[in-house]
């Protein structure tokens, strides 16, 4: 059964979050319950990516944030990094164009420094042909790390102050945050986390200061176009005061 957007939007009308970010997680496990290496889970995965961005894209979302590969995740065994930075490049070879036909800006969270050259050259390639694009904002969270982030962010700051060029006292919450790598975004609206655990993982740290959370226990594989919009009608309902009375 496909979904009914135009009939989705007008029910979510202005309850639509303009900036989602997922935690695709559950990947390992899903391949591991069907006797297959881990691997198998990752591309699994990753086949999932084109109805979530397609579906986020035609509801009119500004901003989908996906977590692909954490600072942590490097702990993984190599043959297992290996393998999703193989996906990585089939993923930024072989989708971008039509990404790109569809209006889709593509931006890479994270810290570029620390890819594969092959890597960081595929995703610049991206960010570039993307670049004038006005539609759905998708942002690849790569080698990132909310800690990560906020020291390059920092440093940033502190090298314009040593300049001359930023005098530290005016620094304020809106520069600290343009600087983060989701700078010029909109505001996290919803963070959903599928594969059943709750926390963040290093996501978003400062950006989710009043996010609403969807923990969803389906493995990111399993986790259907009708089960995002069970999020989004979920989020909808949410009484979201930031502090203040309503
Ligand atoms: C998420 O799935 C993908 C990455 C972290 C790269 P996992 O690989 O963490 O899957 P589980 O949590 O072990 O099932
Ligand atoms: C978070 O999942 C990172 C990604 C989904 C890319 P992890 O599987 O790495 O998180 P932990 O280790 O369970 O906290
Ligand atoms: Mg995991």
């Amino acid at each position: 059964m496909g979904i009914d957007v135009q009939k989705e939007k007008l029910t979510l009308g202005e309850r639509l979050p303009a900036h989602v970010g997922i935690i695709m997680d559950g990947n390992g496990r899903w391949a591991t319950k069907r006797g297959m290496p881990r691997a198998f889970g990752h591309r699994a995965g990753t086949e999932r990516l084109r109805g979530i961005i397609r579906l986020s894209s035609d509801l009119g979302i500004k901003a989908l944030s996906l977590y692909a590969f954490s600072t942590e995740n490097w702990k993984r065994p190599k043959a297992e990094v290996e393998a999703l930075f193989g996906l990585f490049m089939e993923y930024f070879t072989n989708e971008v164009e039509e990404l790109h036909a569809n209006n889709v800006r593509i931006r890479m969270l994270g810290d570029k420094a620390g890819l594969p050259a092959n890597v960081r050259t595929s995703v610049i390639a991206a960010e570039e042909k993307t670049a004038g694009n006005s539609g759905l904002s998708l942002n690849v969270a790569l080698n990132y790390g909310s800690r990560s982030e906020t020291v390059r962010a920092v440093k940033k700051l502190a090298e314009a102050a040593a300049l001359g060029e930023l005098d530290p006292g005016k620094i304020d919450e809106d520069m600290l945050l343009s600087s983060l790598d989701t700078g010029g975004l909109p505001e996290l609206d919803l963070l959903i986390r599928t594969g059943g655990d709750q926390r963040l993982s290093n996501f978003l740290l400062l950006q989710a200061a009043y996010a609403e959370f969807a923990f969803v226990d389906a493995l990111w594989p399993d986790f259907s176009d009708e089960l995002y919009m069970d999020s989004l009608r979920d989020f909808a309902q949410r009484n979201r005061r930031f502090g203040g009375l309503k």
